[in-house]
């Protein structure tokens, strides 16, 4: 199996289910309110964790009672952090969320800590990158910082995971060292700088490509998720399921498909095993603890394969 080294953010989510979402100057009062952990750097990290991969996590932590609990929880999940840094002076990350009836979020991210994360401590741990076998990436951190483990890990010739969240430009020198691309709708359309409705959802791939990544995800939201490269077209439809919360919906669908990669699978069962992995997800509230364990896609997947939307 391989070794899957994550970089990037950790939050403590603040979150308040509300029945829709307030308007510009008003004031509601939430159904619900909870704190658990988050991050997309953290939530890939423990979802490849869970569904059985061999994980190491690097992230970047303030010395306040967020950044002790994050520390404290990433250790009892069994998850490597030894080479994360503790930071004085600032915050650790969190992110204000709203999540409505529907099971839509908004949120808002303060990075805090996260911001530490420089491409000077990512020279600093290019050991780890040497040691693993691919790097899992997400845009919560600095972008240099991204550049920097992109730079090292091309170098090592190692794979690169980069899923381009929350939305942002990519320089094209970036893009071409990523092995596998994940992007959602808006993400695809802020890197192409197309829409999806004027093109499609294959030619917005096709763009992609042509930047010179190896392989592109484009996840659809209950739509399932469209796959890419050279050789194959592949279309995996989601699962029916009863959505609470989408919060981390995306990236455990990335850490699935990290975990699963590293298992060597076939892109269909990497791209099923991950669609499965976030129809979970989305059936329980609060980003880490909707992620599930391994044993349960199994059981989900045996459960659900035959009502999978064709
Ligand atoms: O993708 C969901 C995550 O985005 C939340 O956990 C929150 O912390 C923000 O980073």
């Amino acid at each position: 199996m391989g070794k899957i080294l994550v970089i990037g953010s950790s939050n403590t989510d603040l979150i308040a289910t509300v029945k829709s979402f307030p308007a510009a100057g008003e004031t509601i009062v939430g159904t619900t309110f909870f704190q658990t952990m988050g991050g997309k750097g953290a939530n890939q990290a423990v979802a490849a964790h869970r569904l059985g991969g061999d994980v190491k996590f690097n992230t970047c932590l303030g010395r306040d009672a967020n950044g002790r609990n994050a520390f404290k929880y990433y250790s009892k999940e069994g998850l490597d952090v030894s080479s994360s840094l503790i930071v004085d002076d600032i915050p650790s990350g969190t992110a204000i969320i709203l999540v409505d009836e529907k099971g839509e979020n908004c949120i808002v991210v303060n990075p805090g800590a996260n911001e530490k994360l420089t491409s000077e401590y990512i020279y600093e741990v290019e050991k780890d990158i040497a040691n693993a076998d691919m790097v899992v990436l997400q845009m919560e951190i600095p972008y240099d910082s991204v550049k920097a483990v992109c730079d090292i890990a091309s170098k090592y010739k190692k794979k690169i995971i980069l899923n381009v969240a929350p939305a942002r430009k990519v320089e094209i020198d970036l893009l071409k060292k990523v092995d596998v691309l994940i992007v959602n709708e808006t993400e695809a359309e802020v890197l192409t700088e197309e829409k999806i409705e004027d093109i499609g959802e294959e030619a917005i791939i096709n763009k992609l490509l042509k930047k010179g990544v190896q392989n592109v995800i484009l996840t659809l939201g209950n739509k399932g998720c469209l796959f890419k490269n050279g050789n194959d077209l592949l279309k995996i439809p989601a699962f029916r399921v009863n959505a609470v919360d989408t919060t981390a919906a995306g990236d455990t669908f990335c850490g699935a498909l990290a975990a699963e990669l590293s298992r060597e699978k076939d892109w269909e069962e990497i791209l099923k095993f991950a669609t499965a992995a976030s129809a979970i997800c989305v059936t329980r509230m609060g980003a880490q603890p909707s992620i599930p364990m391994e044993r349960e896609i199994q059981e989900f997947l045996k459960k659900n394969d035959e009502l999978h939307i064709k």
